[in-house]
């Protein structure tokens, strides 16, 4: 109940035994039978009081109730009739059996519904908990099996390209530097190039590699991402902010490593900001954790994959290979951090949080 509703309420009560109390002066003493109903309407002020505020307000509107009907006993009954005086007198007490048991039971009641509003929290909690663990056990015994063909596969794919890129190397000294099939062998190369680029990307997504930490300033790490992004950046129109806190501890992480999540998180903000606008790299302390956020102001991530923006392959970019941000949270998660994605009003955001 709101407070103002409590307040309705108690004053509705208090008017309904007052309005009682009336009727019990304002009737003549020999209508002994009206006087006993009245009685009885006392009843139900003190039961609902109870039932709605306890042991503390069935006892409450008992007493309320037993003094505002006492000086009509004392003034009419006492000396006229003094059995029923002491009837009277039981039924007051009465009064206060009901109240508080009415009460107690109530406050029961309420106890129950409490600690079975708590259990199902609870047990929300719980089985949301759950989800995220299959979740994250599916996901890992996916990618172990993917490791190992992947490995494989990779090798395979290889050793044939960087023939190709040798036969094409050779082939194109037979062509007269003028001919504009000097042209073909130019997309041949830069093809194989491409796809030994993102058979890399791949291997090293499919097969992590195994973590050197030391201590290090998230800050220092921070200025060498940016240093390496910033001719990207400024060709995309794109503004790099430091919003560094000062005196932050020194972190046990692979700096390489999340040096790489740092460089995928800022290339996928410059790529959704094609017509410009700014990255905030920014860094702070939470308790024993550090956080880095990189937020943009770009296209935002679409709603529909929002929830799978960490899946292997899911792209929405012609020449995407989807897979930047799941090494990213994988390494992340080799840190045993965190690694989540936000849509703000306007743009992206991605918090890491390590130690
Ligand atoms: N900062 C961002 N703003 C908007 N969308 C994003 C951002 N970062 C990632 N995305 C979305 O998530 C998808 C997956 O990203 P990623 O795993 O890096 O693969 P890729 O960049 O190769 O597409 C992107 O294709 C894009 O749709
Ligand atoms: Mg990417």
């Amino acid at each position: 109940m709101s407070k103002r509703t409590t307040s309705i309420t108690i004053i509705l009560l208090a008017a309904t035994i007052l309005f009682i109390a009336a009727l019990h002066y304002l009737t003549p003493v020999n209508s002994i039978v009206l006087h006993q109903v009245y009685q009885r309407i006392y009843y139900i002020p003190i039961i609902l009081a109870a039932f709605w505020y306890g042991l503390r307000g069935g006892l409450a509107a008992a007493t309320f109730a037993a003094l505002s009907y006492l000086p009509h006993i004392l003034l009419h009954w006492q000396h006229q009739n003094y059995e029923y005086a002491l009837n009277q007198y039981a039924e007051l007490s009465l009064f206060f059996v009901i109240g508080a048991v009415t009460g107690w039971l109530g406050d029961q009641k309420r106890r129950e519904h409490d600690r079975a509003e708590r259990i199902n929290l609870e047990l929300q909690k719980a089985y949301s908990d759950l989800r995220q663990t299959v979740g994250q056990l599916l996901q890992s015994e996916r990618l172990s099996s993917l490791a190992e063909i992947a490995s494989g596969v990779v090798h395979e794919v290889r050793n044939p390209l960087s023939a190709i890129k040798g036969a094409v190397e050779i082939l194109e000294k037979d062509i007269p530097l003028e001919s504009p099939r000097r042209e073909f062998a130019q997309i041949a190369k830069a093809e194989v190039e491409r796809i030994n680029k993102l058979v890399t990307e791949f291997l090293k997504f499919a097969r992590p590699p195994v973590l050197s930490k030391s201590p290090i300033c998230v800050n220092d790490l921070l200025d060498s991402t940016i240093q390496l992004l910033e001719l990207q950046a400024a060709k995309a129109d794109v503004k790099m902010i430091r919003e560094f806190a000062p005196d932050l501890p020194e972190v046990d992480i692979d700096a390489e490593q999340i040096k790489q999540v740092l460089l995928n998180l800022g290339i996928n903000a410059i790529e959704a900001m094609p017509t410009g606008g700014t990255i905030t790299f920014r860094s702070r302390s939470e308790g024993q954790t550090i956080a880095i956020d990189v937020g943009d102001t770009g296209s935002g991530i679409p709603p529909e994959i929002l929830d799978r923006i960490f899946d292997p392959f899911l792209t929405t970019k012609e020449k995407g290979s989807g897979l930047g941000l799941s090494v990213a949270q994988r390494i992340v998660a080799q840190h045993e951090g965190t690694l989540i994605a936000e849509r703000r009003p306007s743009g992206t955001r991605f918090t890491i949080t390590l130690g």
